[in-house]
């Protein structure tokens, strides 16, 4: 049994640290008030003092408006926030009276680490660069299933705390994980470049739902199963269904300070930006549709699902919010339907008339690599009338109701 700490249990963090308490001693320490079962909270000296291993899961924050739920290709490219981290190795350091192991968690931009951080560290500690590949709504499972395990190290090979490291993971890892060694700036960029291949993975999946929307007699699934199916030189079938746009506290944000590494080492050219362009126009085409069908029917528009995927909370970097500022911009009134959701705005909890509803949460498409997984039941008494649009196509007719699929423009 390892002695574990970790600074900064919130989303992930906690979750995190509990997974290591069915196995180990671990203790947290946060700066907000936590509590846990089976993870003890406690100071940061004896946390720092207590713990062999200290785990740093504490924000790497994007700017004001850098989420990607409102429009930010306009803007000025922005590093994310290092303050919170700095401010944990500055705790370990005034803290410790032996040396530890120190694993930072944190997304950082490929560079930051070796730049920013690792210069601040005494040096009797020992650091290693350790991102993870979670997401919200299944970060235990995450956790002990991770596609891989990154571990970046100063010169990117494998040393005595980088195989110490493995064996702490092995004794909770559920599905014999993939570790990929790599130097600090190696494994920054693999998590950084793994969340924005999926944003441009999407982007382009969800274009040919642009397109089966102009052209006609296109069915999108049609095409993208054809894809998906194409492993001999297009990678395997997740994310490669058309529908709502990549979202989340981390993807959208990522390619969003992107933007701002491709400036700062002048790379003569901005992929990201090019990629949440095309987010925001496709949740802009989408938004025109709904808005069409809400001319045509003399309806309002709902959209079914504020966060940014089901089960969760978190409205931050929300698709549905993007479509809805489209909405809006237009002139037209949203309200949402979410009884999660964490920003209130425009939030209501029935429907007393028939609306155009977009279908925006599919939680059987967003969990099912987890195992199969019960469909997204309405949030309230849908009203006869009603025309939903279904952004997944999974819906079927339903009586009293007018169900649409956004990217199937075959003849029926
Ligand atoms: N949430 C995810 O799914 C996910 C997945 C992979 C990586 N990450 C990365 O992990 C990091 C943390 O993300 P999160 O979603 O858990 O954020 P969060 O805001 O939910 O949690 C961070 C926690 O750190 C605490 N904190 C802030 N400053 C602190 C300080 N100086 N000392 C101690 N505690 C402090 C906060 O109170 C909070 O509880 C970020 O860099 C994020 O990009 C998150």
């Amino acid at each position: 049994m390892k002695k574990i700490g970790f600074i900064g249990i919130g989303k992930l963090g906690l979750d995190c640290a509990e997974v290591m308490a069915e196995k180990h001693e671990v203790r947290g320490y946060d700066i907000y008030p936590r509590t846990s079962d089976s993870v003890k909270v406690c100071d940061i000296d004896e946390l720092v003092n207590e713990s062999e291993w200290i785990f740093i899961a504490v924000p790497t924050p994007h700017a004001e408006g850098y989420d990607g739920s409102v429009p930010s290709s306009h803007m000025e490219p922005r590093d994310f926030g290092h303050a919170a981290v700095i401010d944990a190795i500055n705790k370990v350091n005034t803290h410790a009276r032996s040396p530890k192991k120190v694993v930072l968690i944190s997304t950082v931009l490929p560079g930051t680490t070796r730049k920013h951080f690792f210069p601040l560290l005494d040096s009797k500690h020992q650091f290693l660069y350790n991102p993870y590949l979670i997401a919200m709504g299944s970060v235990k499972w995450d956790m002990v299933n991770p596609e891989m395990i990154m571990i970046g190290t100063e010169d990117g090979d494998w040393n005595g705390i980088a195989g110490e490291l493995k064996d702490l993971y092995d004794t909770v890892m559920q599905n014999d994980p993939r570790y990929e060694i790599g130097t600090w700036d190696e494994c920054e960029a693999v998590k950084i470049f793994y969340n924005t291949f999926i944003s441009a993975k999407v982007g382009l999946v969800n274009m040919i739902q642009d397109f089966a929307m102009k052209i006609g007699n296109i069915n999108v699934d049609v095409v993208t199963t054809a894809l998906a199916r194409s492993t001999m030189r297009i990678m395997g079938p997740k994310y490669m269904t058309a529908g709502m746009g990549d979202a989340g506290a981390c993807h959208p944000r990522d390619n969003i300070a992107l933007r701002w590494l491709a400036k700062e080492y002048d790379i003569g050219y901005d992929l990201f930006d090019t990629v949440m362009h095309a987010r925001e126009i496709q949740a802009e085409n989408l938004a025109k549709f709904l808005i069409s069908h809400a001319r045509q029917h003399a309806l309002g528009i709902v959209i079914h699902g504020k966060a940014y995927k089901p089960d969760v909370p978190y409205c931050i970097g929300s698709y549905s919010t993007l479509v809805g500022h489209y909405v809006k911009a237009a002139g037209f009134e949203v309200r949402y339907l979410d009884p999660l959701a964490d920003d209130p705005t425009d939030v209501v909890t029935e429907l007393t008339g028939p609306a155009v509803i977009l279908w925006a949460h599919d939680r059987k498409i967003t969990y099912e690599y987890t195992g199969d997984q019960p469909e997204t039941e309405p949030y309230c008494d849908i009203p006869r009338g009603s025309v939903i649009v279904d952004p997944w196509r999974k819906l079927n007719n339903m009586a009293g109701l007018t169900v649409v699929h956004y990217g199937n423009t075959r003849a029926k």
